[in-house]
């Protein structure tokens, strides 16, 4: 049958994944899995800040190296996350940034970066959760960025990178977009607000990444809300990507097929209201299996529901990504077939 990549094709799209090279190259069924579903990959954290450049000048591209090769090789493409996150700002850099508000640092980064990748990497999250509205992720400092340069930093971060990557599409990526929500609908005025301002301002700006990290506790995204909203993005000329979909559980001491439904559902929902949008390029998921999801399963989580597992699944891994940790197929992977 067909792979998530020829369905998506058939419209026009791509499907992708975020992985690590250390797991590809160590897990022969992971490979074999992203080779046969992906026609795009994602670093998941080889290409931030923080593991390229952990001291000054010291820069680690090994590991992005080997990736590019390896996708290069399957002829795969390779997305560029990415190049200016808060998240992901070595300390020693954002003591730099603080202390003397120094562009050039920021500047002579992008360039060790973009001048490296040139004609490999044809597309880049510039700058990744660029709205910064109030909105502090599990106490996280606001970005150093707007505190450092003022919010224009967006602007000057897509003029520097069109001007050492000319030929690559920029693109701005952001999270917690998709819910029905005060916050998320107020992020989503302050995020197209930033899109208007940047078009106004003549920003060389190509698209923009939505993450859809989805969350069950959020409740369903509803069309009447997101399809808007998507249609206000397209309306600005920029195309969008869906780039770290996956699903956040909610309730642990569910069954694992009563959990892995639920987690289809919301993706097919999801996706449905996403994929009706012609300006949607393609859709990336953050990981192909269970066994790698960043969403670990928290000591609060179990707490809540005094870590009575039903089914004796290991709660170390949430179950928000297409393949279980044996790579098997789950619902959600059909959820996501359907939906392409
Ligand atoms: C996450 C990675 O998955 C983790 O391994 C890392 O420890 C932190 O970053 N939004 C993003 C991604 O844009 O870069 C983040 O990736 C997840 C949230």
């Amino acid at each position: 049958d067909d792979s998530l990549s020829q369905l998506a094709a058939r419209s026009g799209r791509y499907f992708g994944a975020a992985v690590r090279i250390e797991d590809i190259l160590a897990e022969a069924d992971l490979r074999g899995t992203v080779l046969r579903e992906c026609v795009s990959l994602t670093p998941e954290f080889a290409l931030k800040w923080d593991a390229v450049e952990r001291s000054p000048e010291a820069f680690r591209f090994g590991p992005i190296d080997d990736l590019l090769s390896f996708a290069v090789q399957q002829g795969l493409r390779m997305r560029g996350h990415t190049l200016l996150w808060h998240g992901s700002v070595p300390d020693w850099a954002q003591a730099q940034l603080r202390s003397q508000r120094s562009w050039t640092l920021v500047q002579r980064y992008m360039e060790a970066v973009l001048s490296r990748y040139r004609g490999t990497i044809g597309q880049w999250d510039v700058v990744n959760e660029p709205i910064e509205t109030g909105y502090r992720m599990d106490g996280l400092r606001g970005s150093v960025f707007l505190e450092a340069f003022g919010p224009d930093y967006v602007v000057r971060a897509l003029h520097e990178a069109r001007r050492l990557a000319p030929g690559a599409e920029l693109m701005i990526n952001e999270f917690a977009l998709e819910a029905d929500s005060k916050v998320e609908s107020d992020r989503r005025y302050h995020f197209l607000k930033l899109l208007e301002r940047l078009k106004r301002a003549g920003a060389p700006l190509d698209g923009v990444g939505l993450q859809a990290h989805l969350d069950l506790s959020k409740g369903p995204v509803r069309a009447v809300v997101y399809a808007p909203f998507l249609q206000d993005i397209a309306g600005l000329g920029l195309f969008i990507a869906i780039t770290e979909l996956d699903v956040k559980e909610y309730d642990y001491a569910q069954p694992v097929d009563r959990r892995d439904r639920d987690v289809a559902d919301a993706t097919a929902r999801y996706l449905d209201i996403a994929l009706a949008q012609p300006a949607v390029r393609g859709v990336s998921t953050w990981g192909m299996s269970d066994r790698h999801s960043w969403l670990r399963v928290t000591l609060e989580d179990l707490a809540r529901h005094q870590g009575s597992w039903k089914d004796g699944s290991t709660p170390g891994f949430n179950r928000g990504l297409p393949f279980n940790s044996s790579m098997r197929r789950k619902p959600m992977y059909h959820a996501i077939a359907n939906a392409l």
